[in-house]
């Protein structure tokens, strides 16, 4: 198949690509070269995709399929307007952000979505899943239910994840700044939900070739926190304790939930955000997602990190040793008190 990439410089544009090529597919990739480079023996067309002709040469070809990792509407809709002619179907990575509800769990794919970003651009990160409601808009606008197929994906894991979000918890486990001892929040009935980035780039290839269409979450295998900490603990074959802090004393002391610098990852307190990550993803599976053990994932996540140089740790997910040491010590005293 001859594949257009619009994206492919960066985590999951880059292995889609890989993985087309790896499968005997002709694959072509647009962006402006900016998050890196393309994988090796994909060809690549540079371009800014702000400016309104930037898909030009690429429409002047014929393509079985397109898969688009945008997130800015206007970009998304001059691609479909433009690539319509020439491809056959679009495939569009979204996102399970752009839900109207994280609330409530078990939700499928018929929940309501935000209301789709009428500008061309988020104002700001918190316009993310309403512009990737604008991206779905555009994309079934044009290419209709038939010739299109959506992905909404929950969070991602596994090497290479930019984030740290699910490299932190093995990589914790194996080099704890306190002996023996983990700090954790305490949420035993937190959902976790990583999907492995290779399980969703093998299953999206197998579905274009298939000629999938229509909406499909993907997301992990439902764990609870505490399982998912089980895991982490396994992968970094540690023997460490957990140790869970109330939710309000971390919050007390400036420890950020989700994700980035002095987080304690994939953590949430919110209830009415336990639903996101404890989707549906029955059709995905009917679909034929296949989801490898959540230990593998972390595992792999785990060598990944602790191959990267220290200058490429900084700024991820998690908390920095002295904090952790600091924050345990209190706990500690306060459990004295
Ligand atoms: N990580 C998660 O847990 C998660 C969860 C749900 C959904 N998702 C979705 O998964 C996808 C992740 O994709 P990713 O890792 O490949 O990419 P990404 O980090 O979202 O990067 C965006 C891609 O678009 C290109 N791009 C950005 N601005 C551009 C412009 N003006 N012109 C041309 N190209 C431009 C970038 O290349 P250049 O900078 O080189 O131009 C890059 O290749 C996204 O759609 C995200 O919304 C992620």
């Amino acid at each position: 198949m001859r594949i257009l990439v619009l994206g492919g410089t960066a985590w999951l544009g880059g292995l889609i690509a890989a993985g087309a090529l790896e499968r005997g597919h002709e694959v072509t990739c647009v962006a402006r070269g900016e998050a890196g480079e393309v994988p090796a023996g994909t060809r690549f067309v540079g371009a800014d995709r702000e400016q309104d002709d930037a898909l030009a040469a690429v429409s002047r070809e014929r393509w079985d399929a397109v898969v688009d990792v945008a997130r800015q509407p206007g970009q998304v809709r001059r691609a479909v307007r433009d690539l319509e002619p020439v491809a056959g179907r679009f495939v569009f990575v979204s996102s399970c952000s752009a839900y109207a509800s994280q609330a409530e769990l078990g939700a499928d794919e018929d929940a309501a979505l935000l209301p789709a970003l009428v500008a061309d651009r988020m104002a700001s990160p918190e316009d993310y899943g309403s512009a990737k409601a604008a991206c779905e808009a555009a994309v079934l606008g044009a290419f209709g239910r038939e010739r299109s197929f959506i992905v909404r994906p929950g969070l991602l894991g596994g090497p290479g994840d930019p984030s740290g979000r699910t490299d932190y918890w093995p990589w914790r486990f194996a080099h704890p700044a306190e002996q023996g001892r983990i700090l954790v929040p305490d949420a035993p009935d937190l959902p976790t939900a990583v999907l492995d980035v290779r399980d969703l780039v093998a299953w999206m290839l197998r579905a274009i070739e298939d000629g999938l269409s229509g909406v499909c979450n993907a997301q992990g295998r439902p764990e609870a926190f505490p399982a998912h900490l089980a895991a982490a603990r396994v992968a970094a074959g540690s023997d460490a304790l957990p140790i869970p802090a109330p939710e309000a004393w971390l919050q007390e002391h400036g420890v950020a939930e989700w994700a980035g610098p002095r987080s304690l990852p994939l953590w949430l307190v919110d209830r009415d955000w336990y639903g996101m990550n404890a989707r549906s993803i029955d059709r995905a599976l009917a679909g034929g997602l296949e989801l490898r053990p959540l230990v593998d994932t972390l595992r792999d996540a785990l060598a990944h990190r602790e191959s990267l140089e220290p200058s490429a740790l900084r700024d991820r997910a998690g908390l920095a040793d002295a904090d952790e040491s600091g924050l345990l010590a209190a706990l500690e005293e306060r459990a004295r008190d």
